[in-house]
This record gives structure tokens, sequence and C-alpha cells, in this order.
């Protein structure tokens, strides 16, 4: 009776609260740096305006030899030693190792922030991407704290950068791996299931295939040469015709593929390609490619980035094409901080962070968050409504409605756990849901209630319910690590 009687005096002052709770602005805040108008492609062909073009001694005379890319690499992080280091992932069949920079406030430290990779050189034949990656490690660590973009990434992303995943390809100047491998047609495939076994990949595929289970990548994109376009998923059809593939994340992409085409100097200038982006089944087709692989067995959404013509041009040319692809690598890289939905996800016994997995209704991909800070990143298209659901075996899933802006919203989940019976009676004083049955019941039992005494119990349960909440508010959203937030949401 005692909790029946409660449960009926919460009933209008849990509205109540629920509306002062819900009326604090629903607000959408940009993460980041306030320098926002550099946002989505305005700056197309803009951009010698912006900077004095920097053009390093070594990019004029010529290609770097791997033994020259690896020291360039390593001087590079004794240089820029407080936002970066080296490591390697693994070992080239010729047994070169393959070296990432992680480029980073904190590298090597795991973070609340998305991450981002890069790699270069997939094919033997294609060193423009190497090249460019490096002038790309220079400008970062030149402009940090000066440039309110590299400022933004190095503060906000772990950036990885992989500058030759086929080092021995690159030494014999061919397309394939020392085995003459593909290795951009290497991965296991969703529709052709030919390379289904991971212990006849070849190494350099096998060390990317662990890099990523490894790590949480949001987003990343891999550089090829011989055409200018930005390939998007899916890249294989099922009956092998060119066509039309759209992905589960169609939108998501294409937006990300057009934030690279129209920051390029001219890709989007295409005659061959709309917009200077392409869906790679309508392209041709392929299997065994990487960038599916990433999107379905690492939640991370990977674009494959054509970007010269000419394979091997001259190197005199590589500032010049550095140059085209700046402001499309730095606002890719961005748009991890600027763009999509973020936030952590909690246990609501201990605020114990979850590595829960978020989905989007209508869209079959799992982001899942991390397991040290419970932090998720993902990738959407702007101006869409979505339904985005987190879940983890053991706790209540929660859903919520969003309306995704231009800029980057931040979204946190509290989840219950499923069978804590404590927590069931908390949940069913402070949640404003009841059904037809309860409102009769309601409506009996205020017959025989004097009008002075339901007031007063009331106004002190009212007390009672903000005074929790609060300290339950307080307590998550003093554990916020990201920055540039104002206001955030909360479910
Ligand atoms: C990097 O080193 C410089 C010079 O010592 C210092 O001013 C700066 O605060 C450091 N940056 C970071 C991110 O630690
Ligand atoms: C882009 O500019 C380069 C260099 O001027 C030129 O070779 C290429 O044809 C241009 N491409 C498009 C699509 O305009
Ligand atoms: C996300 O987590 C689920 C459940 O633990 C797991 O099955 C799935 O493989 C994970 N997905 C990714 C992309 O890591
Ligand atoms: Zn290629």
């Amino acid at each position: 009776m005692m909790r029946f009687a409660m449960e009926l005096l919460s009933l209008p002052f849990l509205l109540l609260l629920a509306l002062s709770f819900f009326s604090r602005p629903t607000v959408t805040i940009a993460r980041g740096g306030g320098h926002m108008d550099c946002t989505h492609g305005v700056f197309a062909r803009h951009l010698f305006e912006e900077s004095q073009p920097r053009i390093s001694e070594a990019m004029t005379h010529e290609y770097m030899s791997n033994s020259e890319l690896e020291k360039a690499m390593k001087e590079f992080t004794q240089r820029c030693a407080n936002i970066s280091r080296i490591y390697s992932i693994g070992k080239s069949v010729k047994g070169i190792p393959l070296w990432v920079v992680e480029i980073s406030d904190k590298p090597g430290q795991e973070e609340a922030e998305p991450a981002f990779k890069f790699i270069g050189n997939v094919h033997g034949d294609e060193p423009v991407g190497r090249e460019l990656l490096i002038s790309l490690a220079n400008w970062l660590c030149d402009n940090y704290r000066k440039d309110p973009l590299a400022t933004l990434i190095v503060n906000n992303v772990h950036l990885h950068v992989l500058p030759t995943m086929n080092p021995d390809g690159f030494a014999l100047r061919r397309r394939g791996n020392a085995n003459n491998v593909d290795l951009n047609r290497d991965f296991p495939d969703q529709f052709y299931p030919m390379n289904d076994i991971v212990s006849l990949r070849q190494p350099e595929t096998r060390a990317i295939m662990n890099w990523i289970k490894e790590r949480h990548f949001t987003a990343s994109a891999s550089l090829h040469g011989g055409a200018l376009v930005a390939n998007y998923p899916w890249d294989g059809s099922q009956d092998t015709r060119k066509q039309y593939v759209a992905c589960p994340d169609d939108k998501t992409f294409r937006s990300m593929a057009r934030l690279y085409s129209r920051s390029h100097y001219n890709m989007s200038l295409s005659k061959e390609f709309e917009g200077g982006i392409t869906n790679g089944a309508l392209w041709y087709p392929i299997y065994g490619g990487m960038q599916d692989w990433n999107y379905i067995h690492g939640g991370c959404f990977e674009l494959t980035l054509e970007i010269s013509d000419d394979k091997w041009p001259k190197a005199n040319e590589l500032p010049v094409i550095w140059e085209y692809n700046r402001m499309s690598m730095l606002n890719l890289v961005a748009s991890l901080v600027k763009t999509g939905v973020h936030g952590r996800i909690f246990s609501s016994d201990k605020g114990r962070p979850l590595p829960a997995s978020v989905v989007i209704q209508g869209i079959d991909i799992r982001v899942n968050a991390s397991r040290t800070y419970g932090d998720y990143h993902r990738m959407l298209a702007p101006g869409e409504r979505y339904e985005v659901t987190a879940s983890m075996p053991g706790f209540q899933s929660k859903t919520t409605h969003i309306l995704l802006e231009d800029e980057a919203m931040n979204l946190d989940f509290i989840l219950s756990p499923e069978d804590s019976s404590k927590h069931e009676e908390v949940r069913n004083e402070c949640d404003c849901t009841c059904d037809g049955k309860d409102k009769l019941e309601v409506v009996e039992f205020l017959r025989g209630i004097n009008l002075g005494i339901y007031l007063l119990l009331s106004v002190m349960f009212l007390i009672f319910c903000c005074l929790l909440r609060r300290k339950t508010m307080f307590k998550f959203l003093n554990r916020r690590q990201f920055n540039g937030y104002k206001r955030s949401i909360v479910v």
C-alpha cells in the first residue's frame, strides 16, 4: 500500500520534474575549437590563399626509398616527440617493419577520443600517398597550436599514419607485394568467401586485420593513384555486375566522400565521376578489398581515395599534389570531431564505463564503445533524425530519438542492470510511465485522500526526487572528459 501511494503521489510531480529536466535546451554543440568557418568544402579551391605552401627540400628531389621513409618517420617522432610516437604493426614478406606514426597530444595513451588511420602505398606502384602522409604529419606538427584545424586534430583525435602497407611492392616498382599478391584483394570478402582462411592471408594483410581488431578506429582512408575520386562501400556486388551497391551507411559514406572531394582542389570537377565520388561496385566491383572489411569487421568507416590520375608522377609534382589534398585530408580527420554522434555509456549502479553497442534504427551495423572509457564515436550524415539504441548484455537497452544537425552531438547513455531488484524500485518511483489501469486506480485513491496531506507529501517527494536526480547527474557529468561541450544529452 505504501509503495502504491508513492507511485500515485509521484505521478503529477514526475511530470513536472520531467518537464524541468527536459526543458533544458537539448543542444548539439560542436566539439573542439572555435574556428568554424572551415567546414565542409567551403574552402575548396582557395588553398593557396590559406597559407604558404610548405615545400620541403626532400620533396623537390625524389621519392623516398623505404629506408629513407623509415628515417623520415623516426626523425619526425624525434622532432615532434611530445605529440607523436612510432610503432610497428608487423612486417612485410621481406621483413620490412610496417611503421606507424601516431599523432596526438597524448600519443600511446588511451583517451575517450575517436581514432583515424591513413594507409598509403597499398599498391607498390602507387607511391604518392606515402609521400603525402609524411607531409601531413609534418604539417600537423608545424601548425599545432597555430592553426585551429591542426590543434583540433592533435588535441581531439588519435591519428595513426601508415605511409606504406606494401614496402616490398614499392621496392619492386609493382602493384602486388613480394609474393605478387594484390593486397587490396586479399581481405576476407562478404560476397566471395574465397579469402576466409586467415592463416593464408599475406603478412601485410594480417597485420592490418590485427591492427583493426586491436583498436577502435572510427574512420580511415587508404590512398591510391591512377584516378581522381573518393570511393566508398560497397566495393563488391553479389552477381559481379557493375552496379550501385549501397551499404547500410550509404548516406554517411556519401557525405564523407563529398567532404573529401569538395575540399580538394579539383576532385569535385571530375567529368568521369559526378561530384568526384563513386560507389565502389558502380565503378567496378572488386572482391577482397580492405575498405569493406574495415566497415564490416571493425565498424570503421573507410574510404578508398584515388588522389592522382598519374600513379607515379614526377617527384617535383608532389608538393602541388599535397597542396591539392591538404584540406581534404585535414577536413576528413577533423570530421570525426565536428560531425556525428559521440558519447559515453555508463552503468547506473557504480557509474562504471560499459563497452556497449550503439545501433541506429534501420542501419544494421554496430559501433562499440571502448572498454576503458565507454566512449563511442558514430559517423552519421547530418540533417537527419535518428533512433539511437545503446545495448549491452546484462543491461536494459535504452533508445532515444535525435535530430543530428551539421555539428557533432554528444549523447551519453546510463544503462541499468537487468536483474537488480533494487534498481527496479528506484526506477518505478522515478519514472513517469503508467498505463491506463494505474490511472483508474489513481482516481479511486484520490477520492479517499485529504488534499492537504497529498500536497505536502507531493512537495516532499518532488524535492527528494530532484535531489536524487541532481546527485546522479552531477556524478555523471563530472566524469566527462570531452572538451568543448557546454551541455550534452544524457539518457
Ligand atoms: C610540447 O613541447 C612544447 C615545448 O617543450 C611544450 O610547450 C608543449 O606544451 C608540449 N605539448 C604537449 C601537447 O605536451
Ligand atoms: C585537376 O588539376 C590537375 C592539375 O592541374 C589536372 O591535371 C587535372 O586534369 C584536373 N582534374 C580535373 C578533374 O579537373
Ligand atoms: C561489438 O560488440 C559485439 C558484442 O560484444 C561484438 O559481437 C562485435 O563483434 C563488436 N563489433 C565490433 C565492430 O567490434
Ligand atoms: Zn591502388
